[in-house]
């Protein structure tokens, strides 16, 4: 069958293969074979194949798999062959709190990902798809999807009439403002476009800033809220931007740290988050148990992920290219 595989240490995109690789073995008890037909781009994958996130040479890149049940093993009684699945972020993370051993064994970083044809893997590594899904919408589910609505629903409680931040219009945020407003509540997005602006806007953002005409676009956050202060902040920027997020969050204001697109280290206003009583919380994505709630919230609201663009997994290399270029809007789906 055919893969990607990154070809270098440190991984570059010139170095990723399309090749032959051998196809999935039998499922033993407890296991699923999956004919895969989809994969979508987060940024956690472009570190990956880039090689700012050390991985081996070899590595079969991409967390994010969507496809059809082939095959069952023994004693598989939540899917039959036929079914549609999408892959989740930590095989090992079913439920209940984040594991203390932390997680090495991500899909396409500390384990080989989505980026084939074909594969089999313990049951429990898959979860049912949202009511007519296409393949390429259900994979924009296991990272960008879950991280969003982790960081408001488990790690927060958003509710109809709360405030909710948003930056940028990458893959997280889009899903951000999609669960915000299916939980009624006010959505302030930022981006560095007019044009993606008004995308959001049309997606239902109450109140657009563009953050680089508006440096001090946390204090016209929090001016739009009258001066209340945002109840929690999608934080997608890291170091660059948690200063301005912590001046638009409120008092007791949730502050969800996910991102690191403007940096990974910086100061940090201590003060302020001591006066505001803040709440900064880091997060990586979720467990089995969220995505399956996810999923439950999606069918009752029927939300559908906003796909920019749709490569074939032979040009995976061109489909990073395309968002290192930061033209994507939402989600870049692969077909397989
Ligand atoms: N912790 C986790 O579990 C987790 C999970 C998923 C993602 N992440 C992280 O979250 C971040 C976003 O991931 P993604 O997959 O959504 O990325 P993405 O789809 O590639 O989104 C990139 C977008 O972010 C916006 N952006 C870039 N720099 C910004 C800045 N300084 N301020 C505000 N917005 C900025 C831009 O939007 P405009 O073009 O509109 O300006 C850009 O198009 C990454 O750092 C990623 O590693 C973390």
């Amino acid at each position: 069958m055919k893969a990607i595989r990154t070809g270098a240490t440190p991984s570059t995109l010139d170095a990723l293969v399309f090749c032959d690789v051998d196809g999935p073995p039998e499922p033993a008890a407890g296991e699923i074979t999956v004919a895969l037909k989809a994969t979508s781009l987060n940024y956690h994958d472009y570190a990956v194949v880039t090689g700012m996130i050390p991985s081996q040479q070899g590595r079969i890149p991409m967390s994010d798999g969507a496809g059809v049940v082939t095959a069952v093993g023994d004693g598989v009684t939540e899917f039959s062959v036929g079914d549609p699945v999408v892959s989740t972020f930590f095989p090992d993370w079913l439920d209940g709190a984040p594991p203390k051993t932390g997680f090495t064994r991500v899909p396409g970083d500390g384990i080989d990902g989505y980026a084939r044809e074909a594969v089999t893997a313990p049951a429990s590594s898959f979860t049912r798809v949202p009511k007519s899904y296409s393949h390429a919408e259900a994979a924009t589910l296991t990272c960008a999807g879950l991280t969003a609505w982790r960081a408001l629903f488990v790690d927060n409680s958003v509710k109809p009439g709360d405030t909710v931040l948003v930056q940028g219009s990458g893959g997280v945020s889009v899903f951000a403002l999609q669960f915000a407003k299916a939980a009624g509540a006010t959505v302030i997005a930022t981006s560095s476009s007019g044009e993606k602006l008004e995308r959001l806007r049309d997606l239902g953002a109450d109140h657009l800033i563009n953050y680089r005409e508006v440096e001090e676009w946390g204090a016209k956050a929090h001016e739009l809220t009258g001066a209340y202060g945002v109840d929690c902040v999608v934080e997608v920027g890291g170091a660059g931007t948690l200063g301005q997020s912590m001046v638009a969050a409120c008092v007791g204001g949730h502050v969800a740290l996910i991102g690191v697109l403007a940096g990974f280290a910086g100061p940090v206003q201590t003060g302020l988050l001591m006066a505001k009583n803040l709440r900064v919380q880091g997060l990586t994505v979720g467990s089995r148990r969220h995505q399956l709630d996810m999923i439950a919230g999606i069918d009752a609201n029927g939300i559908r992920p906003e796909i920019s663009d749709n490569f074939p997994l032979e040009r995976l290399a061109a489909a990073f290219r395309h968002q290192e270029s930061g033209a994507h809007f939402g989600k870049i789906a692969v077909e397989i």
